[in-house]
C-alpha cells in the first residue's frame, strides 16, 4: 500500500527569503527549501554564521538553485544584489529555524549581520518558526522578545512540542517543513484581500508648541486600529500609521508610530508607494504652530497668541501622487453629514468616505460608532455597533468596492 502524499499548495511566483539560523533544526530547513520549491516558490537562502556550523551553504545552493547569501560584507555578492535590494526582493521573509539569539536580535533591532540588517531594511512580512530548548523558549526574556515582535506584526509558526535534540521533552521544537509550508500558503491565499497591501492611519496627531506642550485632539485610535485588524483578517498586509495611543497593535499588523501631521505625511507617502488601498481614519491636525519654541515658554502676559499655519492634507497628497490607489477617507461632522462628506469625497478625489457624527460624546474615544458610507452614485448605512463590528462591515465593503474597481 502506498503512503498518501500531502497535497502541494500553489506558491507559484511567490518569492520567499528563507533565513536559516544556528540550531540543530537547521537540517530541517533543507527539506523546507525543497518543499517550498516543489510548491513553485522562488527561494533565496540567507544563512547566519551559526547556521553554517550545522549545514553547509552548498546544500542550500543545490536545493534552491541560487547562491546562498551569508555575509553583509561580501563585495561579490553585494555587487550581484545589494542587501537593500535583497530586502525588497521577497514577498515574505521566513526565518526557520529562528533561534533564541536571532529572536532577541530582531526584537532589539540590531543590524550586525546580514539577516538582522535585512529584517530592519525590509517592509515585507516576517514569519518566524522558532526552534530551541524548552527552557530557552519558556524563559521570560525570550517570551518578552516574542511578544515585542508579534506586536510589530511578525507571525509565528509553532514551535511544536515533543522530544528535543537535547534529550528533553517540551515546547520549542521547530514545526515540520510541511506544516510551515501550509501556514505560508494559507497566509498568501487567505481572504479577498490576500496579496493586497493596505495602509491605515489612526489616532490623533500632536503639533508641538514647545518641548513640553502640544496641540492635539480626542481621537483614541480605536476606529483605525479596529479597521486595521479587520482588513488584516481579510488577508491584507496592513501597515498601521499611528499617532500616540495606548492601544495594542492588532495581530499580524505592522505599526509605524508618528506624532505630527508632517511625520504622518512622510510615512503615508513611503508606505503607500507599494500599496493598493489607503484608509485615512486618523484625526489629523489641520494647523500647526508656525514657530515651535526651542525652550519651554514662560508665562508672562494675561493672554498669549499662537500663530498657526496650515498642515498638508495627507489623504489628498497621497491621492494626488497615485491615481491608481483605492483611497478611503473618513469625515467627522457636527452638521450636514451627507452634504459635507460628499463634498470631501469629491474634493479629495476619494473612492469611498465613511462619515460619522462627532461631538457631544459621539465617535471620538468611544467603543461604539455608526457610519454612513458614501461613494460616487451610492451609499450604505452601518448602524451603531461596537467599533470591532463596524470595522468588520466597513472592511468587507472596502474589499467589495476595491474588487469592483480592479475588475
Ligand atoms: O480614534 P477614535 O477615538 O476611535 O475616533 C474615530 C474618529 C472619529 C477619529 C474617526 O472615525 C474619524 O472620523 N476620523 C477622521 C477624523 C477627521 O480628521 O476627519 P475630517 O473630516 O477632518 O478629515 C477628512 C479626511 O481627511 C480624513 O480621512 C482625515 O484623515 C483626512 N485628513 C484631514 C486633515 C489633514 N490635514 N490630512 C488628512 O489626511
Amino acid at each position: 500500500m502506498s503512503t498518501p502524499q500531502p497535497s502541494v499548495p500553489n506558491l507559484a511566483d511567490r518569492r520567499i527569503l528563507l533565513a536559516v539560523t544556528g540550531g540543530i533544526a537547521a537540517y530541517k530547513a533543507a527539506d523546507l527549501t525543497r518543499r517550498l520549491m516543489e510548491a513553485g516558490a522562488e527561494v533565496q537562502v540567507v544563512m547566519t554564521a551559526g547556521a553554517q556550523e550545522f549545514v553547509t551553504p552548498l546544500t542550500f545552493q543545490a536545493l534552491s538553485g541560487r547562491p546562498v547569501r551569508t555575509s553583509l560584507l561580501d563585495p561579490a555578492a553585494e555587487a550581484a544584489m545589494g542587501h537593500i535590494e535583497l530586502a525588497r526582493w521577497p514577498d515574505l521573509i521566513l526565518v526557520a529555524p529562528a533561534s533564541a539569539d536571532v529572536i532577541a536580535k530582531l526584537a532589539l533591532g540590531l543590524a550586525d549581520d546580514l539577516l538582522s540588517t535585512l529584517a530592519l531594511a525590509t517592509d515585507k512580512p516576517i514569519v518566524l518558526a522558532p526552534a530551541m530548548n524548552r527552557l530557552m523558549w519558556g524563559n521570560p526574556a525570550t517570551q518578552a522578545n516574542v511578544a515585542t515582535l508579534v506586536a510589530r506584526g511578525v507571525q509565528l509558526i509553532g514551535p511544536g512540542s515533543g522530544f528535543q535534540a537535547c534529550g528533553e521533552i517540551g515546547d520549542g521544537r521547530m514545526s515540520e517543513p510541511l506544516q510551515i509550508r501550509e501556514a505560508i500558503a494559507q497566509r498568501f491565499s487567505q481572504g479577498p484581500l490576500a496579496g493586497v497591501k493596505a495602509v491605515v492611519t489612526a489616532g490623533p496627531t500632536r503639533e508641538a508648541i514647545d518641548p513640553v506642550r502640544f496641540i492635539s485632539n480626542r481621537s483614541s485610535g480605536k476606529m483605525g486600529y479596529a479597521l486595521a485588524g479587520a482588513l488584516r483578517a481579510l488577508g491584507a498586509d496592513v501597515a498601521l500609521l499611528s499617532g500616540p495611543t495606548s492601544l495594542s497593535t492588532p495581530s499580524g499588523v505592522r505599526r509605524v508610530d508618528i506624532e505630527s501631521a508632517q511625520e504622518l505625511l512622510d510615512a503615508a507617502l513611503r508606505e503607500s508607494a507599494d500599496a493598493q488601498i489607503f484608509v485615512g481614519a486618523a484625526a489629523v491636525a489641520d494647523y500647526r504652530v508656525e514657530q515651535v519654541a526651542d525652550e519651554k515658554i514662560k508665562k508672562k502676559d494675561a493672554t498669549m497668541a499662537l500663530t498657526l499655519s496650515r498642515n498638508p492634507d495627507v489623504i489628498s497628497t497621497v491621492r494626488e501622487r497615485d491615481a491608481r490607489l483605492f483611497v478611503v477617507g473618513f469625515a467627522a461632522e457636527t452638521e450636514k453629514l451627507e452634504e459635507h462628506a460628499r463634498g470631501k469625497l469629491a474634493r479629495k478625489k476619494l473612492d469611498l468616505i465613511a462619515a460619522n457624527w462627532v461631538g457631544r460624546g459621539r465617535a471620538f474615544d468611544r467603543d461604539d460608532n455608526a457610519l454612513s458610507v458614501y461613494w460616487n452614485g451610492g451609499g450604505r448605512e452601518l448602524p451603531r455597533a461596537n467599533k470591532a463590528e463596524i470595522a468588520r462591515e466597513l472592511a468587507a465593503l472596502i474589499a467589495e468596492r476595491y474588487a469592483r474597481r480592479v475588475t
